[in-house]
């Protein structure tokens, strides 16, 4: 009901004395004459009651992994409850593999919410392990994030309730960050996709989960490893999952149709090679969200840690089938070739009417080049020390994920909104996803690198002795810890910790 604001107040008043007939209350009294008469401390009627926000748009579906039930009915919290259990899975005919899991599903299910909302998770170890759970790519307060340099490990049969505030949107994912190299690798991961306040409207949204497991001939993935290439290289798998499956993915599409496609990689080790074939498809989006301007690379590396969103355009007439491609080095006899695995494909059923291009929330992407950034320089390098290797960060290893307490002196410390560009080298194994918790940067050296991968991203691929610098500025206040995200290193010492000092201290 919308009356003249004079007539409202009359109305109200003469509800509130009990009085049907609006009379009293002239179109000239004034407010004051007439709450005089009013009773000081009523209810509103409802028609004066404080504009509510309206109630708001469910988000959009995303295909490819059940989702978290969100246990709270206001719209701004997601709660959910999380438990990480040992599990079996049939990844091999006829095996069943020992495996640990969240909520009894590798990857875990879909955490999905929207930017702004206030996130609830109710976690419980089942385990015979400790653990906490790290949200990968959130920047969130650091007494959330699950570094066990902060938190003290959730012990077998406990309880922890984090809660935080997504304030990006953009495709994160959650694990373990706890004996990572064992507990990621058996599992515990799962994906997060935060939704723009008005996200670009599509066709469909697909998340892809990409995983690869070692597994051997009884079907189990081995203990912990001691020494070899594979502590050189990482654990690299023998067996491709996308979403846990180690088939390929099928699924259907009207031709015209325009997809976002997110992906993300949680293998241990291994980066893969990707690209999509039979449809017209660019990157959108990075680790931190959506881009000012998508590219159309051809194909792309996705390190352990990082996510693509892509958008496909499912529009090549040649084709019946949009795929999503890895290219994967196999050896063959005494040489190594890239093979094309299909992970996925989407078949074109029916037609649409061709959509235009979508139309992306306005981006805009921090300075890259401040002036008075400082800069920094990060080495990654390696030993054998009493027989095992270690790893470093410029010549100091960080205690292993799975030991409570700090990684070590922080290798920096910095006021918040600081800008500081890093540079990462390395002199051992042939590549390290380089990981920072609680922050993005971009690229912004070599320059090739810094124009073939925009975008914010929390992890970049530091490859062979080639160094790449970053650029952060620090955002978010805290103690946050850093690491290669190839496991087999980072448990073996390749982390350490930045302390971001609040700008009001
Ligand atoms: Cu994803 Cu510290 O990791
Ligand atoms: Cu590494």
């Amino acid at each position: 009901m919308r009356l003249p604001h004079a007539l409202r107040f009359a109305l109200a008043v003469s509800l509130a004395v009990g009085c049907t007939d609006p009379a009293p209350a002239t179109p000239d009294a004034t407010v004051a004459d007439v709450a005089d008469v009013a009773a000081p401390d009523r209810a509103p009627p409802e028609d004066l009651a404080p504009d509510l926000p309206p109630p708001r748009a469910p988000l959009p579906a995303v295909e490819g992994l059940p989702e978290l039930t969100d246990e709270d009915p206001d719209p701004r919290v997601v709660q959910v409850s999380i438990t990480a259990a040992p599990t079996t899975v049939t990844w091999r005919a006829g095996r069943e593999t020992r495996a640990i899991a969240y909520n009894g599903l590798i990857p875990g299910p879909l955490l999905h919410a929207r930017v702004g909302d206030t996130v609830r998770v109710r976690f419980r170890n089942e385990l015979e392990e400790e653990t906490t759970v790290h949200w990968h790519g959130l920047r969130i307060s650091d007494l959330m994030d699950g570094s066990p340099a902060i938190q003290e490990p959730v012990r077998p049969g406990g309880t922890f309730t984090y809660e935080f505030v997504v304030r990006d949107a953009g495709t994160f994912w959650y694990h373990s960050h706890v004996n990572t190299e064992q507990q990621i690798d058996r599992g515990l991961y799962g994906a997060i996709v935060v939704h723009e306040a008005e996200p670009p409207v599509v066709d469909r949204e697909r998340l892809f989960v990409l995983d690869d497991v070692r597994l051997d001939t009884n079907g189990q993935i081995g203990p912990t490893l001691t020494s070899g290439p594979d502590v050189g290289r990482g654990r690299l798998g023998n067996v491709l999952l996308t979403n846990g499956r180690t088939e390929r993915l099928t699924a259907n599409a009207p031709r015209n149709a325009v997809e976002r496609w997110r992906i993300l990689n949680a293998a241990n080790a291994r980066s893969l090679r990707v690209r999509v074939d039979g449809a017209r498809w660019k990157v959108v989006g990075t680790d931190g969200g959506l881009l000012p301007e998508p590219y159309e690379p051809g194909e792309f590396t996705i390190a352990p840690g990082q996510r693509f969103e892509l958008e496909v355009r499912m529009e090549d007439p040649e084709s019946a089938a949009a795929q999503l491609v890895a290219m994967v080095p196999v050896a063959v006899g005494s040489a190594v070739e890239d093979r094309d695995f299909i992970l996925a494909e989407v078949s074109f059923e029916g037609e649409v009417e061709p959509r235009p291009a979508w139309v992306a929330p306005n981006v805009t992407l921090p300075d890259t080049s401040p002036a008075g950034a400082l800069t920094r320089s990060w080495m990654l390098s390696g030993a054998v020390v009493d027989g095992g290797v270690e790893f470093t960060v410029n010549g100091r290893a960080g205690v292993g994920h799975g030991t409570h307490g700090p990684v070590g002196e922080p290798v920096d410390r910095v006021a918040q909104m600081t800008p500081v560009r890093i540079t990462l080298r390395s002199n051992v194994s042939p590549e390290h996803p380089f990981h920072l918790h609680g922050q993005f940067f971009q690229i912004v050296a070599p320059e090739l690198r810094a124009a073939e991968e925009p975008g914010l991203k929390d992890t970049v691929l530091v490859r062979g002795a080639e160094p790449v610098t970053v650029l952060t500025w620090y955002e978010n206040p805290g103690r946050w810890m850093f690491h290669c995200h190839i496991a087999e290193h980072a448990e073996r010492g390749m982390m350490g910790e930045v302390v971001v000092i609040p700008r009001s201290e």
